[in-house]
């Protein structure tokens, strides 16, 4: 079935200049570029997008993880997406994430880990919504 699922190329990503080799991942893989934004966010669009996870200890500093830089957002089109992303991008933690996967690649850690794909075609359904309101 085909599937649009909303990808975050953090602000980790950019800063390390890893926009062009993540996005040529996808890309390589097959999946479609829908809507791609260059974006800087404050504590208030966090907050919205990580609404599930606000009360948790680890969300201060991830709040101003995200908040510290311009990111790239990205809505992704192709058949089974939201899986398929998530295959891609790996375990949560850089450290425990398969080698082929982008954290398992690239990251090294728990939280600055490169990339956030929706996790259900109700969470994708609903990240859509905030990030590009008109798509
Ligand atoms: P993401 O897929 O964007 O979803 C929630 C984010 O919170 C996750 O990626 C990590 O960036 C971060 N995160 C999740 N668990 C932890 C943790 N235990 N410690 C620090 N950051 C975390």
């Amino acid at each position: 079935m085909t599937q649009r699922t909303l990808v975050i190329l953090k602000p980790d990503a950019v800063r390390r200049g890893l926009v062009g080799n993540i996005l040529a991942r996808y890309e390589a893989k097959g999946l479609a570029i829908a809507a791609l934004e260059h974006r800087t966010i404050d504590g208030e669009m966090a907050d919205r997008h990580y609404a599930e996870h606000v009360e948790r200890d680890f969300y201060p500093p991830l709040r101003t993880f995200v908040t510290s830089g311009p990111l790239v957002v990205a809505v992704l089109e192709g058949d089974e997406a939201i899986e398929v992303v998530r295959g891609l991008n790996g375990a949560t933690d850089g450290r425990k994430a398969a080698p082929g996967t982008i954290r398992g690649d690239l990251s090294m850690s728990n939280r600055e880990n490169l990339v956030h794909g929706s996790d259900s075609p109700e969470s994708a359904e609903r990240e859509i919504g905030i990030w590009f309101p008109n798509l």
